[in-house]
C-alpha cells in the first residue's frame, strides 16, 4: 500500500513538473524512478514484428515516406530487429534532383535523418499491394521481387503495422496499380488469424477517408486493433508544409509529416512505453489529429476491432527505449497548433512551392505553370464525368444526392466489393485512371453499386461522359487499372 501511494505521489510530481517545463531537454532532469517498477510489468513473450507501408512516390509526396522512416528509426530504438521489420517504399526521396538534403531524410522541422539503416525490402516496382498481402501473410511463395522478408510470425508473436498515403472511401493507394482494396486487406488479416500466425495485432493508418477502411467490415474477434487518421468520410492532413506554422526548414519545398502520423510517433518518442498504454496513445494522438477540435484543419482519429488491445502497453509492439525510463507514461501536454494541408490538395500545393521559386528560371516556370494547368484541368475532367454520370443514371437532380450519400456508421461502404472494382475499371477504360486524386469518388462507384445499376449501365454512362476522351499517358493501359 504504501509504496503504491508513493509512486501515485512521484507520478502526480512528474506530470506536474512536466507540464509545468514542456521543453523536452529540461524533463531529462525529471527524478528518476526505481526500474523495478518499469520492468515489472513486462511479460512481454514472443517477437514483436512490424510492416511499414509509404503508399505514394513523387517528391510533392515526401512526407509519407518519411513517416515510414520514422517509424522504422522509433521501432529500431525501441528494439525491434531489422529482421523482423519489413518496410515498403518507393524510395525516390533520399536521391530525388529536389531533395535540398541530398541522401537524407526529416520527418521534423529540427529533425535528424530517419533514412539511413532503413532496409530496402520492397522499393520501386515491387511495392505493391499484391506483395504486401504476401508479406503479412508470411507467404515467401507469393512475394515477387524485392528483399522476400515477410512476416514469418509464430501464435506468441505480436505484429504492428503502419500505412501512411492517400486514399479514399474504400481504398489505400500504392505506387503500382493495383490499389489496396478495404476488403482484400481485411481477407487477408482473416487469413493471417486462422492461421495461427500471431497473438495480437496493431494497425495504424494514415489516409483520407481511412476510416472506410475498416468501418462495418472489420470484426472485432480477430485480436486486431486498428486506428485510423480520419473516420469514413473526410480527409487526413499534411503538416510541416512550407510557409506553413511550424514550417521545414526554409529550402523543403513540401510537407515533411502527416498530422496524425508526427502525433503517434512523436508520443512514443517522448513517453515510457512500457507505461503508456494503446488507449492513452489513441486518445492523445485523437486531440493532436483533431487540431484541438478544429476540423476544418483536422480529422477524427477512429478505432475498430478488438478494443480490449487498448488496455496493453504501446512497448509489446513498438519497443521500449531505455532512454525513456524517465519519461511519463503519458501527459496532458497542451502542443500547439500545427498549420495543414489535405492531402489531396498537397499535390498542387508542392506544384505552387515550385513555381513560387523558379522566378529567375523562364524554362523551368514555364513547364511547371502547364502541370499545374494540366493538373487542375484532369481534376476537372474526373470531377465532370463523375458528376455527369450521376445525372446519366440516376436523372437530374438526383445525381449528384445519389453518388454522394454516406452510409450509416457501421454499414460498410458497399455490398459487393467485386462489383466495386468492376465499376472503376469501367469507369478507367472510358475516362482514364482515377489517379491518386480521383480515389475520392470510390463513394459514388460504391454507391452506384449499392443501388443496383448493372455493368452494362454503366459502361453505356461512361461511353456517353467520356466518349472519345483522349486520356493519354493516364490510359489505364499504359499505367494499369486502380482496380
Ligand atoms: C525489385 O526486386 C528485384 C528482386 O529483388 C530487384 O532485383 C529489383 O532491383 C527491385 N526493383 C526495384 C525497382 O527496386
Amino acid at each position: 500500500m504504501a509504496s503504491l501511494l508513493l509512486r501515485v505521489v512521484l507520478w502526480a510530481w512528474m506530470l506536474l513538473s512536466a507540464a509545468a517545463r514542456p521543453d523536452r531537454k529540461d524533463r531529462d532532469s525529471v527524478i528518476k524512478l526505481p526500474t523495478e517498477a518499469v520492468d515489472a510489468d513486462s511479460d512481454q513473450v514472443g517477437t514483436r514484428w512490424a510492416v511499414l507501408v509509404a503508399g505514394s512516390n513523387g517528391f510533392g509526396n515526401y512526407r509519407h515516406q518519411a513517416d515510414v522512416c520514422h517509424a522504422y528509426q522509433l521501432l529500431i530504438k525501441g528494439g525491434l530487429k531489422e529482421e523482423n521489420i519489413v518496410v515498403f517504399m518507393y524510395d525516390d526521396i533520399a536521391t530525388n534532383d529536389m531533395n535540398p538534403r541530398p541522401g537524407i531524410i526529416i520527418n521534423h522541422p529540427q529533425g535528424h535523418d530517419v533514412y539511413a539503416g532503413v532496409p530496402k525490402d520492397y522499393t520501386g516496382k515491387n511495392v505493391t499491394s499484391h506483395n504486401l498481402f504476401a508479406v503479412i501473410l508470411g507467404d515467401k511463395s507469393k512475394v515477387s521481387g524485392g528483399s522476400g522478408k515477410v512476416i514469418n510470425s509464430k501464435p506468441e508473436d505480436r505484429i504492428f503495422i503502419y500505412y501512411s498515403d492517400h486514399g479514399g472511401p474504400g481504398v489505400l493507394g500504392m505506387p503500382n496499380m493495383p490499389y489496396l482494396y478495404a476488403m482484400d486487406f481485411i481477407d487477408v488479416l482473416k487469413k493471417k488469424h486462422a492461421s495461427g500466425g500471431y497473438k495480437e495485432m496493431v494497425i495504424y493508418v494514415e489516409a483520407c477517408e481511412s476510416g472506410s477502411i475498416f468501418e462495418g467490415i472489420m470484426p472485432k474477434d480477430l485480436n486486431i486493433y486498428v486506428t485510423t487518421a480520419s473516420n469514413a468520410q473526410e480527409n487526413s492532413w499534411g503538416t510541416y508544409c512550407p510557409g506553413m506554422d511550424p514550417s521545414p526548414p526554409p529550402e523543403y519545398i513540401t510537407c515533411i509529416g502527416d498530422l496524425y502520423s508526427v502525433a503517434w510517433m512523436e508520443d512514443s518518442e517522448t513517453h515510457n512505453l512500457k507505461r503508456e498504454s494503446v488507449k492513452q496513445q489513441y486518445k492523445s494522438v485523437k486531440q493532436r489529429t483533431s487540431n484541438f477540435n478544429n476540423y476544418a484543419m483536422g480529422s477524427h482519429v477512429m478505432q475498430y476491432g478488438d478494443t480490449d488491445i487498448t488496455a496493453e502497453k504501446l512497448y509489446l509492439y513498438q519497443g521500449f527505449d531505455p532512454a525513456t525510463v524517465n519519461l511519463p507514461p503519458s501527459n496532458d501536454r497542451l502542443e500547439a497548433k500545427m498549420e495543414v494541408v489535405n492531402q489531396r490538395d498537397a499535390e498542387l500545393f508542392f506544384m505552387w512551392q515550385m513555381y513560387q521559386r523558379s522566378n529567375h528560371q523562364p524554362e523551368k516556370k514555364t513547364d511547371i505553370l502547364k502541370q499545374i494547368a494540366e493538373t487542375v484541368k484532369h481534376r476537372k475532367h474526373i470531377d465532370g464525368s463523375v458528376e455527369l454520370i450521376g445525372v446519366l443514371l440516376f436523372g437530374p437532380g438526383k445525381g449528384s444526392s445519389a453518388l454522394q450519400s454516406v452510409r450509416a456508421p457501421g454499414l460498410p461502404l458497399v455490398d459487393d466489393w467485386t462489383c466495386l472494382k468492376s465499376m472503376v475499371r469501367v469507369f478507367e477504360s472510358h475516362c482514364g485512371s482515377l489517379t491518386q486524386y480521383g480515389m475520392k469518388h470510390m463513394r459514388a462507384f460504391a454507391n452506384i453499386c449499392n443501388s443496383g445499376v448493372s455493368k452494362a449501365t454503366m459502361e453505356e454512362a461512361c461511353v456517353a461522359a467520356c466518349g472519345g476522351y483522349d486520356a493519354g499517358q493516364l490510359h489505364p493501359s499504359n499505367r494499369g487499372y486502380s482496380a
